[in-house]
């Protein structure tokens, strides 16, 4: 059942040179460049996202994810989360508003899988970048690379699963949208959703708790994606794989990894969800189409290349 949260708001990724990383997240993906707050870190947007900004890097000894947070509605959500969290066993920590520049009051925790997590009702909203919000035009003139969209999902690895799935599931009113069970009937991954998206987040069984697989930014169409794959290879940008379909979700997919070894994925399509619909299930036995729907191979790099 929803509680009120809305859809992913940001995600803070550790990256080893800054400049590099903008070279990859402003000029490449095409996110906009938001501002630089007194700490360093640098935050972006998706043009079509309202709120201030959805991606803060941070300059760091090593690659991976800070935290990835939700939008809930309003604080009153925000408090009744606060409390189940704590009630569900979680470390709940709150982070005052203005940490990051623009955001509210943000409710951090951390799950099963290692991973850290927060909640927030409020950030500064400037708009969609370079239309108006009154008889807008289809997209702004002066987008750059792959012109990004939004920030979509991450997919993250680790070794509790079944405990995130409760939390995200039980206490965060996410949706099971799709799953991978193995021949025993065990779930080694879920695809979950706070919205009619095919997952807002991922998670697969891994025995280390708290890695990172990727962030994903959405594109419009198939052809995007295609002349994302252009511009990877005029970058000579390092390419995981794609672009392909996924068997999972039907999302059409290209991966390919920022300067620090961070995975980026920019897909478009994909399937929707309603509360009422049943999961999907992939078997692991069908795992190579489940992935990787065109070669039904799996590409050894996408399963063991985390931070
Ligand atoms: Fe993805």
């Amino acid at each position: 059942m929803r509680k009120g949260v809305m859809r992913p708001g940001h995600i803070q990724l550790r990256v080893l040179d800054m400049k590099e990383a903008l070279g990859h997240y402003r000029d490449l993906l095409g996110l906009i460049e938001v501002e630089t707050d007194a700490e360093g870190r640098v935050y972006l947007k998706g043009w079509t996202e309202v709120d201030k900004f959805s991606v803060v890097l941070r300059e760091a000894d090593e690659p991976g994810m800070d935290f990835v947070g939700y939008k809930v509605l309003n604080n009153d959500v925000l408090d009744q989360l606060q409390k189940d969290l704590v009630e569900f066993g979680c470390n709940v920590e709150e982070i005052p508003a203005g940490e990051l520049t623009g955001c509210g009051r943000r409710v951090r925790f951390d799950s099963p899988t290692g991973h850290m997590f927060e909640i927030y009702a409020e950030k500064e909203q400037t708009g969609k970048w370079g239309v108006s919000n009154v008889n807008p035009d289809a997209w702004p003139r002066g987008l750059t690379g792959m012109k990004a969209t939004r920030f979509d999902h991450c997919l993250l690895y680790g070794d509790d699963i079944d405990g995130t799935l409760k939390l995200f599931c039980d206490v965060l009113g996410f949706d099971l949208a799709e799953q991978v069970l193995d021949e025993n009937g065990d779930r080694v991954a879920q695809f979950l959703t706070a919205s009619m998206k095919a997952h807002d987040v991922a998670f697969i069984k891994h025995p280390e708790k708290g890695k990172f697989h990727h962030a994903s930014f959405f594109l419009d169409t198939w052809e995007d994606v295609l002349r994302a794959a252009d511009l990877i290879s005029m970058e000579d940008v390092s390419l995981d794989i794609g672009p392909t379909r996924h068997g999972l979700t039907h999302g059409k997919t290209i991966y390919f990894f920022d300067p620090s070894g961070n995975r980026t994925e920019v897909f478009c399509g994909g399937d929707y969800h309603y509360p009422d619909h049943e999961p999907v299930t992939w078997t692991t036995d069908q795992l190579g189409k489940a992935i990787f729907y065109h070669d039904r191979v799996l590409n050894e790099r996408f399963l063991t290349a985390l931070t």
